[in-house]
């Protein structure tokens, strides 16, 4: 039987953007399954918490049994590992992305040579999107709508009724 390919898409979501599900939609087109694997780090502060990034993806991704929602902390590798995958997918969306995607592949191969790095290129519509840009749009009152899935808007615009000062 052949063995599953499963590869794992690490990132921190904050907040999942449609280049992100671009990437993933590509993902499946050479991969069994995906495993969206959000970022759990206590030293840094997130926009949403860790329960409303996966609660976003959970519901995005409901209907695919191909794609498996998880988080993680410390090292990549060691979750793909345990994860019985081999392979980590990272979106590259220009140059400006290269230089530090290039360093974490090598550094990553350095720590464990039998995980490879693919990186995909999202539809150009995507990319000059972040979810950096998207945050930052929303604070200042602009429209991002088409640019992230629908339940990401709700939950910004949740936010937003919060007030500026609420927003962590
Ligand atoms: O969406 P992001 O913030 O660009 O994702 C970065 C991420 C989560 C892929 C990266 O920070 C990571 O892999 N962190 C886990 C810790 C680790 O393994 N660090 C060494 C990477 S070379």
């Amino acid at each position: 039987m052949n063995k599953e390919r499963i590869a794992v898409y690490p990132g921190s979501y904050d907040p999942l953007t449609n280049g992100h599900v671009d990437i993933i939609q590509r993902g499946l087109t050479i991969f069994d399954r995906i495993i969206v694997a959000v970022l759990k780090n206590p030293d840094k502060t997130y926009f949403f918490s860790l329960e409303e990034r996966l609660h976003i993806l959970n519901t995005v991704f409901k209907d695919n049994d191909r794609i498996e929602v998880d988080h993680f902390t410390g090292l990549l590798v060691d979750y793909v590992k345990q994860k019985q995958a081999a392979t980590v997918v990272r979106g590259l969306r220009a140059i400006s992305d290269f230089e530090i995607e290039f360093q974490m592949a090598l550094m990553n191969r350095k720590i464990d040579s039998r995980i490879e790095t693919i990186f995909l290129v999202p539809s150009i519509h995507f990319s000059f999107l972040s979810s950096k840009l998207v945050k930052e749009i929303y604070q200042l009152g602009g429209e991002v709508k088409s640019l992230i899935p629908e339940i990401v808007d709700q939950k910004l615009k949740a936010k937003m009724r919060l007030g500026p000062e609420k927003i962590t």
